[in-house]
C-alpha cells in the first residue's frame, strides 16, 4: 500500500476510537481558537498524535510537528500528516543531528503555543535563542520526565514561559501511565520477540504509575512479578499487590524478562549484565535510552548481531546471550504503536484543553501548573458520556453533610 493511503488509513482508525477530541473538535469548531496561532509540536509521530495535530489545524492553529523520539515516528503517518498540509519534521530512524534538526525547524516556526514530550522541544527553545522565546504563551508538557526537568528549571529560575503539567491531571496518569503503559509495553515486547510471557520471570524496575500497570499486565499474562524500588513507600505497595522485592542485583540472577521504566539512568549496568541467565530480555520503557547502559553492552560484547527485527544479541565471550529490544528506546512506540487509541484520547484532550487554558489566562508568570480540576473532571465525563454510561450526583441534603464538621 501506498504509504500515505497507509498513514491515512491509520489517522482515520485512531479518530474513530478518540471520541473525547471528536467531541471537543465540534465544541470548538465555530470559534477556532487557535486561528492566526502557530503551534510547536513535539509527540511521538504516529496516528493518535497524527490525529491531536489535524485537530489543531482545523482549529485555526497553524502546526509544524517533530517527532519525539528517533525510532517512534511512523513514516507513513507522517507522509499522510503532511500531506494534510502539517508541517512534518521527522523520520523513522533519525540520527541524534537529524532528530535535533528537527526540534530546531519546529522552534525555528516561532510558536506561539508549544505541545512537547520529554521536554526537549522547550529545553531546546531555552538554550538557542532569545528570539525563540519572544512570541510564546505557553505549553504543556505530557510525560513524567519532561516535568522533572521542568521542575528543575522552575526551581533554577530558567523558565522563561508557563507550563502545563498534562502528565499531573488524574484523567491522564491513571489511565495513560497505568493502563495505557502496561497494555502497550507488553504490546511491544510480544510483537518483537513472539515468545510466551506466561511462567516468565519479569523485572520491573520501577513502580511508578507506568511500572504498576507494566507489572499488571504482566501478571495477567501469567509471569511471576518482581519489582525494584528505591522508595520504600512503592515498595510496600509492590509487595503488597502481590509482586516479590528485590535489588536489582538479585533480580538480575533470575529475571527472564526485564522492563526498566524509572525515568532515570544506569538502571541495568555491567555488574548486572555479567550476572544473568543466558537469553535474558531487556526492555526499556522510559522516556530515554539510558535506563539499560547499552554503551556498556556494546563496549562488554564479545560479538553484536541482530537476530530479529528490534532484537539485538549481545553475546560473551563464554557463548552467553543477552537480547536488547528496539536499542534500549521504548519498546512500546519502537516495537508497537503506542498506547491504544482511547487512552491517547484522553491525554490529548487534555493536552487541547491546556493550550486553551494557557490562552485565556494571558498573564500567567513563567512557572509549572497543574491543569485545572474542571479540565480534568471534563476530560473524565466526556469519556462516560462518549460510552453511554451515567453516573449519580450528590443531592443538596449529601453536599451539605459532606461540606460540615458537625
Ligand atoms: N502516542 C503518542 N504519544 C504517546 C506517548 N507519550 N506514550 C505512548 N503512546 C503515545
Amino acid at each position: 500500500m501506498d504509504a500515505a493511503v497507509s498513514g491515512k488509513k491509520k489517522i482515520q482508525w485512531a479518530q474513530a476510537h478518540m471520541p473525547v477530541l471528536n467531541r471537543l473538535k465540534a465544541q470548538y469548531a465555530s470559534t477556532q481558537p487557535f486561528a492566526g496561532l502557530r503551534v510547536g509540536i513535539c509527540l511521538h509521530l504516529e496516528a493518535k498524535t497524527a490525529y491531536l495535530a489535524r485537530v489543531l489545524s482545523d482549529l485555526g492553529g497553524e502546526v509544524a510537528i517533530a517527532g519525539s523520539n528517533p525510532l517512534s515516528t511512523q513514516d507513513d503517518v507522517a507522509e499522510a500528516l503532511s500531506q494534510m498540509g502539517i508541517s512534518v519534521h521527522s523520520h523513522y530512524g533519525a540520527t541524534s543531528k537529524e532528530y535535533h534538526d528537527y526540534l530546531e525547524a519546529v522552534a525555528e516556526t516561532r510558536p506561539h503555543l508549544i505541545i512537547d514530550d520529554g521536554g526537549d522541544l522547550v529545553s531546546l527553545l531555552h538554550r538557542r535563542s532569545d528570539a525563540w522565546l519572544d512570541d510564546i504563551i505557553g505549553g504543556a508538557e505530557e510525560t513524567t520526565t519532561g516535568l522533572c526537568r521542568l521542575r528543575a528549571m522552575e526551581a533554577a529560575e530558567a523558565l522563561r514561559f508557563p507550563m502545563v503539567a498534562v502528565n499531573d491531571a488524574l484523567s491522564k496518569y491513571l489511565f495513560d501511565n497505568r493502563y495505557g503503559t502496561g497494555q502497550s509495553v507488553w504490546d511491544g515486547i510480544v510483537r518483537a520477540t513472539n515468545l510466551v510471557i506466561a511462567g516468565k520471570e519479569v523485572v520491573v524496575a520501577g513502580y511508578g504509575w507506568c511500572g504498576k500497570g507494566v507489572a499488571l499486565r504482566a501478571k495477567g499474562l501469567g509471569a511471576r512479578v518482581t519489582v525494584t524500588e528505591i522508595d520504600p513507600i512503592m515498595a510496600n505497595e509492590a509487595l503488597m499487590d502481590g509482586c516479590r522485592v528485590s535489588t536489582m542485583d538479585e533480580a538480575a540472577t533470575f529475571g527472564d524478562i526485564f522492563v526498566t521504566v524509572t525515568g532515570c539512568r544506569d538502571v541495568i549496568t555491567r555488574r548486572h549484565f555479567d550476572r544473568m541467565k543466558d537469553g535474558a530480555i531487556l526492555a526499556n520503557a522510559g522516556h530515554f535510552d539510558i535506563e539499560v547502559a547499552v554503551d556498556q553492552l556494546e563496549a562488554s560484547a564479545a560479538k553484536v548481531s541482530e537476530v530479529r527485527k528490534d532484537i539485538k544479541a549481545y553475546e560473551w565471550p563464554n557463548g552467553r546471550r543477552l537480547y536488547l529490544l528496539a536499542e534500549g528506546r521504548l519498546v512500546n512506540l519502537a516495537s508497537a504503536d503506542g498506547h491504544p487509541a482511547e487512552i491517547m484520547d484522553m491525554s490529548f484532550s487534555l493536552q487541547l484543553l491546556a493550550l486553551g487554558h494557557l490562552l485565556e489566562n494571558r498573564d500567567l508568570k513563567p512557572a509549572v501548573y497543574r491543569v485545572t480540576d474542571a479540565i480534568d473532571q471534563q476530560v473524565a465525563s466526556l469519556r462516560l458520556e462518549s460510552l453511554g454510561v451515567n453516573i449519580d450526583a450528590l443531592t443538596e441534603a449529601q453536599q451539605e453533610y459532606l461540606s460540615s464538621w458537625e
